[in-house]
């Protein structure tokens, strides 16, 4: 029988994680010290697994060197029914309407599965992270070193592809560049290092809200906007990257790329963690939403707010308190380091004003694949619908 290889995890000092519910570090034995998937044993896949479903990212430390091909078996340890298709799509997207469409040359050919993404050149799910807000900082606030969170997501495209279960980010160059601060509403400032990932726990956010909230979010099915990223292309968010706080730029209907509704996601509010069946995550990404439907279980009563403006007011209200410093986790990137998070369990958002730095050039491999399974609702109240796109 395998032995274990003695692989362990140890979650994030306790003012790191402060009350952001995330982090941890995944040590390798000394004997390897690049990971190497052949020796891992099947106690070895729990442990990896326990870290991540625990502690929703997780860093393991100097893989400079790590063959491409090893990110995607890895992502499988966390996500057996895992696609071989990166969620953005099998080749090149390069439809200019969509603002995904990143991936052009962005791809490593022997894993096709992991794209390349950095500041500035390629454009994706992190985007630019100075096009996108409707207030943008000053160039003043800028050169005093604030930045802000562009866009909190999760990786998928809420159309055609179910969300990965898992991410995994691998640093080759991190921008050297000193560090920057982000401000939150109360007044306090945050050190990050430029170019951090942030990411907020969708358990965490769960908490922060009212019984009442808990259980109208527990009721409700999000259904996203037809072609979502097409649909939000001309759009500006908030200064916090949670919500679009206007109406008015949607792209119509009928200028979208060809859609059906069955393409369309719908997932419950609230999903089920894969080791944790007792911890809710809100898990709704704020600016692309579209229409809340929810039940009340005491009358079997079925509710539907299709009026997009409201409904991001209400999914923004339920996420604009996690905006806190203590709420936030932002990944510091030493070269070399993979990080893999659980896609299904946080929001995560590139920060870091770059271009105006020689030396400000990030680039990460990422690697971001669908899942043939979708996320499970927390609470599996009649018709709900999990399968993840819109019943016709
Ligand atoms: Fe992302």
């Amino acid at each position: 029988m395998a032995i274990a290889t003695g692989l362990s995890f140890a979650p994030f000092p306790s003012e790191v994680r402060q009350t952001s519910a995330i982090g941890a570090e995944i040590k390798l034995p000394p004997q390897m010290p690049i990971i190497d998937l052949d020796l891992l044993t099947a106690s070895d896949h729990e442990v990896l697994r326990q870290a991540l479903f625990e502690n929703q990212v997780v860093v393991i430390r100097n893989q400079k060197g790590i063959d491409p091909t090893v990110i995607p078996k890895l992502a499988k340890i966390f996500d057996p029914s895992a696609t071989d298709t990166h969620s953005a799509g099998k080749n090149a997207v390069s439809d200019p309407r969509n603002i995904l469409s990143a991936y052009k040359a962005g791809r490593i050919p022997r894993a096709p599965q992991v794209g390349i993404i950095g500041s500035g050149k390629f454009q994706n799910y992190e985007g630019d992270h100075t096009l996108f807000h409707e207030s943008p900082l000053s160039q003043e606030t800028l050169e005093e070193g604030y930045t802000r969170p562009y866009r909190w997501h999760m990786d998928t495209p809420f159309y055609e592809r179910l969300p990965g279960e898992v991410t995994i980010l691998h640093s080759i160059q991190i921008p050297k560049v000193p560090d920057q601060k982000i401000k939150f509403p109360d007044g306090t400032e945050k050190t990050v290092a430029a170019g951090a990932t942030a990411f907020f726990s969708g358990a965490r956010a769960f908490d922060l809200l009212t019984t009442e909230e808990q259980e109208f979010a527990l009721n409700t099915t999000v259904t996203y906007a037809p072609q979502a990223y097409e649909y939000i292309r001309h759009c500006k968010s908030s200064e916090d990257g949670l919500t679009i706080p206007t109406f008015g730029r949607e792209t119509k209907p009928e200028d979208l790329s060809e859609w059906s509704w069955g393409q369309v996601a719908e997932h419950p509010m609230v999903w089920r963690n894969p080791m944790n069946p007792s911890r809710p995550f809100l898990q709704v990404h704020g600016c692309c939403v579209y229409k809340l439907t929810t039940r009340d279980p005491k009358t079997g009563n079925v509710s539907v707010i299709n009026d997009v403006e409201k409904v991001r007011s209400i999914v923004y209200g339920f996420q604009k308190r996690i905006y806190a410093a203590e709420n936030i986790y932002a990944h510091r990137w030493i070269e070399g380091d993979v990080v893999i998070f659980h896609n299904r369990g946080v929001m995560h958002s590139i920060t870091g004003q770059l271009q105006s730095h020689a030396e400000g050039k990030r680039l990460l491999w990422q690697c971001t694949m669908s899942s043939q399974t979708p996320p499970q609702p927390f609470r599996a109240y009649p018709g709900v619908n999990d399968t993840g796109f819109v019943r016709v």
